[in-house]
This record gives structure tokens, C-alpha cells and sequence, in this order.
């Protein structure tokens, strides 16, 4: 009988992954670019990434020549966005900071941050297996008042959420070519409404060893209405809701002004 071949990938990796097979990159950066440029935000203008992970969008804004730092609470992301620069030869300034302490590290310096990939929900339970939905709301809340604070006057913020059409689902995402062979991507999304709480179960397998691995995240079932409230008490005015991004295909976004 074969030996199990002992094929581990860390969840920043997985997460590379899907966004190959999620998005349309190109499509989604020049889309991502155009609606910060039709709010005033350009390549002269200071962008935190909040949650950059392993460094999508923001290393192809840095390769545009936009000035973008990012901001990440989980080691491993931060690891795996400084492999990525150096993969592309760019340079991308990236701190292990938690959001609820961003307004310590930063001052009021950028004219954009954004939130995105879904991140917001996970504020409290990114690479946990367990989750207490009280904690989420709060950790959210003070994310939201954090983003404010390290913004200028008049800068703005990018928010992505679960898009509010989302069900409880599977969904084949693919197959990607990796080191070690094909890798076979599904997911699985169950909702907890009565406790206000999502799973997401990402299931690789690999097809050269029958192996199967289960990459299980939870977080905070927000309502978009109570997402728009947090936003009003941190502060923002004028929340746009449900913006059109071209090529954001997977969530919905929402986008407020200091
Ligand atoms: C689904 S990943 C998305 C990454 C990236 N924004 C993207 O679009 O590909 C969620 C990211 O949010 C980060 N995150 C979650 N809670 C956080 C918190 N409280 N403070 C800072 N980062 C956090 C995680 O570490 C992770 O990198």
C-alpha cells in the first residue's frame, strides 16, 4: 500500500488558491481601480490594505505604481504576502497588527482603506476552530471605529461582506495545478441564523493520493443593516451600499466616508 505522500499546505496558501480560481485578478483590479478613482483616490494617495492576507489586491495596485501598505492580524498571511512580493520583485510594507489596535500604530494618514475578501466577519475568529458571536460584533465594531480613525478627513472606506444573496451551499471551485500535483477545490457554506453564525468549510483533494483535507472557518453572520449601523456609530456618512465593482463576482461591497 502507498505511503500517504504528507501534502500540507497552511490556509494562507489554500486561500491563494481560491482567489485563482474565484476571481478574474485582472478584471477585479482595474475595476477595484476605477471606483477608488471615481472617488478621488489615485496613485498619489496613501491606502491601507486592512486584512491584506497574502497580498490580493494589493500587490497589483503596488505594481500600478498606488501606494499601499498592509495591515494583518495572522503571521502566516503576513509570511505568505512578504513570499509573494518577493515572488514579483515588489516592495509592499506589511505589519502583523490587529485591527482594534490599527489607531495606535497609525495616525489619520490614508485617503483609502479597504476590508475585503470577506474579511470583516472573521475579525474575531480567523484561524480558530471556535467561534463566540458576542466577541465577533464587538471585534467588527471596533474594527469599523479603527478604520475611521486612521483615516483622513474625507478619506474613504471599501468594505466587502457575504453578498446578501448568499445560501447555505457547495460549490466545486476547481482544480489547480500546484507543486504537487492537482489540487481539487470544493466548498461547503452552512449559515446558523438563530446564532448568527457562518461556516465555511474548504475540502482539498488530492487525486495522486486519494488524500482529503478539511480547512473549516468561522465567523460572524452579518446582517447588512447592522453592518451599515456599526458604520454610522464609528462615524462614516454617506454609506454607498451594494456598490458595482467590476469583477467582484463573490461579495457585496459598501463604501463610506469620513
Ligand atoms: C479571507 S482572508 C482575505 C485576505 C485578503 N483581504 C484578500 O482579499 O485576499 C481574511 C484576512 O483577514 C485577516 N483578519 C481577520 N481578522 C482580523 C483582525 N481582527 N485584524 C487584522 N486582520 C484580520 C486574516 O488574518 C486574513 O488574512
Amino acid at each position: 500500500m502507498a505511503e500517504a505522500s504528507g501534502i500540507f499546505y497552511s490556509l494562507p496558501e489554500v486561500w491563494d488558491f481560491c482567489l485563482e480560481k474565484i476571481y478574474d485578478k485582472e478584471k477585479y483590479v482595474k475595476g477595484l481601480i476605477s471606483i477608488l478613482g471615481q472617488r478621488g483616490i489615485t496613485s498619489r494617495s496613501k491606502i491601507l490594505d486592512a486584512g491584506c492576507g497574502s497580498g490580493f489586491p494589493s500587490l497589483d495596485l503596488v505594481s500600478r505604481g498606488f501606494d499601499v501598505a498592509g495591515a494583518d492580524k495572522s503571521s502566516e498571511m503576513i509570511r505568505q504576502i512578504r513570499l509573494n512580493a518577493k515572488k514579483r520583485g515588489l516592495a509592499i510594507p506589511a505589519v502583523h497588527v490587529m485591527w482594534s489596535d490599527l489607531s495606535r500604530r497609525f495616525k489619520p494618514i490614508f485617503g483609502a482603506a479597504y476590508c475585503r475578501g470577506n474579511s470583516l466577519i472573521y475579525a474575531a475568529s480567523w484561524e480558530q476552530n471556535w467561534i463566540v458571536p458576542g466577541r465577533s460584533r464587538e471585534e467588527i465594531q471596533k474594527a469599523i471605529k479603527n478604520f475611521y480613525a486612521v483615516l483622513k478627513p474625507k478619506g474613504l472606506l471599501y468594505l466587502d461582506v457575504t453578498s446578501k444573496d448568499e445560501k447555505p451551499h457547495k460549490e466545486i471551485i476547481g482544480t489547480v495545478k500546484t507543486a504537487h500535483g492537482d489540487v481539487e477545490i470544493e466548498w461547503a457554506v452552512q449559515h446558523d441564523a438563530k446564532n448568527k453564525i457562518r461556516t465555511w468549510s474548504i475540502l482539498l483533494a488530492f487525486p495522486s493520493t486519494g488524500e482529503k483535507k478539511i480547512y473549516r472557518s468561522y465567523s460572524y453572520l452579518i446582517d447588512h443593516a447592522e453592518l451599515v449601523s456599526f458604520c454610522r456609530e464609528a462615524g462614516f456618512k454617506g454609506i454607498e451600499q451594494y456598490v458595482k465593482v467590476p469583477g467582484e463576482r463573490n461579495y457585496s461591497v459598501f463604501i463610506g466616508h469620513k
